[in-house]
């Protein structure tokens, strides 16, 4: 939710920040703006360019100014205090003070009244200008002091980038909360909210430490804790290249990320198999955190919940002990009963979900034991975790969250293997097999990526209704809750995954002539069941798209598209049936002529509650 960045150094800032707010804007992209210093003579200034809408708004209006400044701010919004106009855009001022702000200020009302008394009245609805304002009545000529007090009244998530107008050339940073990195290269000093928009200059970085400074300028970055000791950061290094974070041909970064899923699976589960058999010993995992357990937690927003609905079948299936699946923003606030005998696990692409975060704080301070599926390298949920597994999915700039998900997946079937591993549950020579048969499962996931075609033309007929029903039992259930929301967040059509079974207490109401419903029958425990309850659908004139298994002759009158998965072990069915639910959703959005990559009002790291 927002994106913020900064530059000082020799090269033009302008240019540095609209590539950065760029590489940004999946983070929100409802006005952007930057702020730079002007020096002429001994007078600095400080100026400040906004626009409503994308970043692309931004540098056309830039491209007809003539700037020349090697020290600038800028920020891409997701909106959360006051609409989207220009006044409600960052940068704010107050003063000498400007910054950039992602998160929200929780007490800024409070605040506002006092400022009031100092006769500081804000211009904008937003919370963050009354951080400026905050900011500016502390500021005396010292920036870190000024801080360090604001931080002290200051209630909520933050990352700011302040510059001070009396210190041309200089950027400060802080952050609770929220993310930000930052490097130092020999172009200069950058930071951001996310190294994609950094990467293209240095693939070294680190995490600015919460309730540090850090001071960039042309000469270097230095971090100081609020007492003004020294900070050393640990140095990080991004694997991947740029060219990850670009489209390369593809249309859509969806697309894109759709089609590297094989690699992705590819890197995240490989350095994971020592001998045959899954090993977290390099992640650090020990054996003793799976033993010492009667329960098991997953919690989670989104995509990443859905993924931790299949990880519960699967620990279940091989562990026998109870897995319960929680939204994360009803987990924290829901009075949990969790102790050291509970395994925490949390799953999260950014690593910077702000309730999967306090999901992680809250279990720690319970007691139980965590462990995150993560993503992004040393994100804060990474980092407070005691024990992390970082999926390998590389960069994913699609809102819509594809390739993420399937690597959430298979490290769902490498914990419950590992972990029964651990207790005696599965000998070594099953979870060979088991581990086989996940790998095999990247082979049949590129076959199904041949579907397109099929799949693009079923979308014909979806694009143009207003409601539409994913139905599965268990394993397929959990899919179909994906299928549900990647279709809703990205066409706008209106959808619902219905345990099949569950059809008949309500939603079968809904059900009138037309009506697309996707089945996913995929396992032959339940196969009949999900068979009888598309002939109740069908027979009130759904339009059905059936997913099965290889070899199950289907009565044809039953569907209008029967989609045949190759042969495979159906424990393995998930990362097949996903690239359906993703091609579906995807398909129908372009048909749609919407912005795939960009859905209305989403962002893709949700850094507020
Ligand atoms: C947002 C994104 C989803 C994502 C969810 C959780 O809603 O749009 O794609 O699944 O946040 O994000 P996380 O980074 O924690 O996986």
């Amino acid at each position: 939710m927002c994106g913020i960045t900064g530059y000082t150094g020799m090269l033009n800032a302008k240019d540095i920040i609209v590539e950065g707010l760029q590489a940004l804007e999946y983070r929100g992209y409802d006005s952007a703006g930057i702020a730079f210093c002007s020096s002429s003579g001994s007078s600095n200034k400080t100026i400040t360019i906004k626009t409503v809408g994308k970043v692309s708004n931004l540098a056309s209006k830039l491209a007809s100014e003539n700037i020349d400044t090697h020290c600038a701010i800028g920020h891409t919004r997701w909106a959360t205090h006051g609409g989207v106009t220009e006044t409600n855009s960052h940068p704010h001022s107050c003063g000498k003070v400007t910054l950039i702000h992602n998160g929200i200020i929780e007490n800024y009302h409070e605040l506002a009244n006092e400022l009031a008394e100092t006769g500081r009245y804000p211009v904008s609805q937003t919370d963050s200008e009354i951080a400026a304002m905050l900011i500016d009545s502390l500021y005396d000529g010292d920036p870190h002091e000024a801080i360090r007090k604001a931080s002290e009244r200051l209630i909520g998530a933050y990352a700011f980038c302040i510059i001070f107008e009396d210190r041309p050339g200089s950027i400060y940073s802080v952050r609770c909360g929220s993310p930000l990195v930052a490097a130092y290269c020999e172009d200069g000093a950058f930071v951001a909210s996310d190294i994609v928009a950094i990467i293209e200059h240095s693939k070294d970085y680190f995490v600015l430490p919460e309730h540090h400074i850090a001071h960039l300028s042309s000469e270097g970055i230095n971090v100081v804790d609020y007492a003004g000791n020294t900070y050393e950061c640990d140095m990080l290094h991004v694997s991947w290249d740029i060219a990850a974070a670009k489209k390369g041909g593809y249309e859509h970064f969806m697309l894109k990320e759709i089609h590297e899923q094989p690699d992705a699976l590819l890197n995240t589960i490989t350095p994971r198999i020592i001998n045959n058999l899954p090993d977290f010993d390099e992640d650090g995992v020990p054996d003793s955190l799976f033993t010492g357990i009667n329960r098991v937690v997953i919690t989670a927003c989104g995509t990443a919940m859905h993924a931790g609905m299949l990880g519960k079948l699967l620990i279940e299936k091989y562990n026998r002990i109870p897995v319960s699946v929680e939204i994360a923003s009803e987990f924290r606030y829901g009075n949990p009963i969790l102790d050291e005998h509970t395994l925490v696990i949390t799953i999260s692409q950014s690593g910077e979900t702000a309730d999967t975060l306090a999901a992680v704080r809250l279990s720690t301070e319970l007691g139980a034991k965590t462990l995150s599926v993560v993503n992004v390298k040393g994100s804060s949920i990474a980092r407070e975790s005691d024990y992390v597994l970082y999926t390998h999915a590389g960069p994913e700039i699609s809102v819509a969250s594809t390739k993420a998900y399937t690597v959430q997946l298979s490290m769902m079937y490498l914990i419950a293997y590992r972990m029964a591993m651990a207790t005696g549950k599965l000998s070594d020579s099953e979870a060979a097999s088991r581990v086989k048969g996940l790998l095999k499962s990247i082979d049949n996931m590129k076959r199904v990526l041949k579907y397109d075609d099929e799949l693009n033309e079923i979308s014909k007929k979806i694009r143009k209704v207003e409601n539409l029903f994913y139905l599965g039992r268990g394993v397929d259930y959990a899919i179909a809750c994906e299928g549900s929301l990647k279709l809703k967040e990205i066409s706008y059509i209106h959808s619902e995954a219905y345990a099949a079974g569950e059809l008949k207490h309500g939603t079968i109401s809904l059900i009138v002539d037309n009506v697309p419903v996707i089945a996913f029958a995929t396992q032959e425990n339940v196969y009949a069941k999900v068979i009888s309850n598309v002939v109740e659908v069908r027979s009130r004139g759904a339009y059905v798209i059936l997913v099965t298994s290889a070899g199950k002759r289907v009565d044809t009158t039953l569907c209008d598209h029967h989609i045949i998965l190759p042969a495979m072990d159906e424990e393995f069915t998930p990362f097949c049936t996903a690239v359906i639910l993703q091609y579906l959703a995807y398909f129908t959005a372009v048909r749609r002529g919407l912005n795939v990559d960009q859905p209305r009002n989403l962002a893709k790291s949700v850094t507020v509650e």
